[in-house]
């Protein structure tokens, strides 16, 4: 079925320019762009953002760094695309992302895995809805 999911190109991505290479990637394989931003994240949008993560030991660190600069945001469209997305990605941990994936060809550390993406339907509607309003999303 077609699906949206959520998205985002975090700090370490931007910084390294990332961004045009990781756009291509998910473009190329025929997820339409929905919506588009780039942020940078409060505080209090950090942790409504990784409010499941909250108690874990590295929940402080995930934090100080979803902040620590401008983030890239988006939208995505295309039949699967929640776990589609996911695949696209690579393991979280860089180190275990098979080469071909976001995550395998452009990093190294959990900590700077250089995207996010929504693990779950109700992650994907959840996530959409902190970053973008209904009008945002035509
Ligand atoms: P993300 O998909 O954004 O969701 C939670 C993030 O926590 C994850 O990517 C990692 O960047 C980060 N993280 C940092 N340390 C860990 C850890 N030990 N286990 C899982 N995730 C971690």
């Amino acid at each position: 079925a077609v699906e949206r999911t959520f998205s985002m190109i975090k700090p370490e991505g931007v910084r390294r320019g990332l961004v045009g290479a990781i756009l291509a990637r998910l473009e190329q394989k025929g997820y339409r762009i929905v919506a588009l931003k780039m942020l940078r994240l409060t505080p209090e949008m950090a942790a409504a953002h990784y409010a499941e993560h909250r108690g874990k030991p590295f929940y402080q660190d995930l934090i100080n760094h979803i902040t620590s600069g401008p983030v890239v945001a988006m939208v995505l469209e295309g039949p699967g695309v929640i776990a589609g997305l996911r695949r696209l990605m690579g393991a979280t941990n860089p180190q275990e992302a098979a080469p071909g994936t976001i995550r395998g060809d452009f990093a190294l550390e959990t900590s700077d895995n250089v995207i996010h993406g929504a693990d779950s339907p109700a992650s994907a509607e959840r996530e959409i809805a902190l970053y973008f309003t209904p009008a945002e999303l035509g």
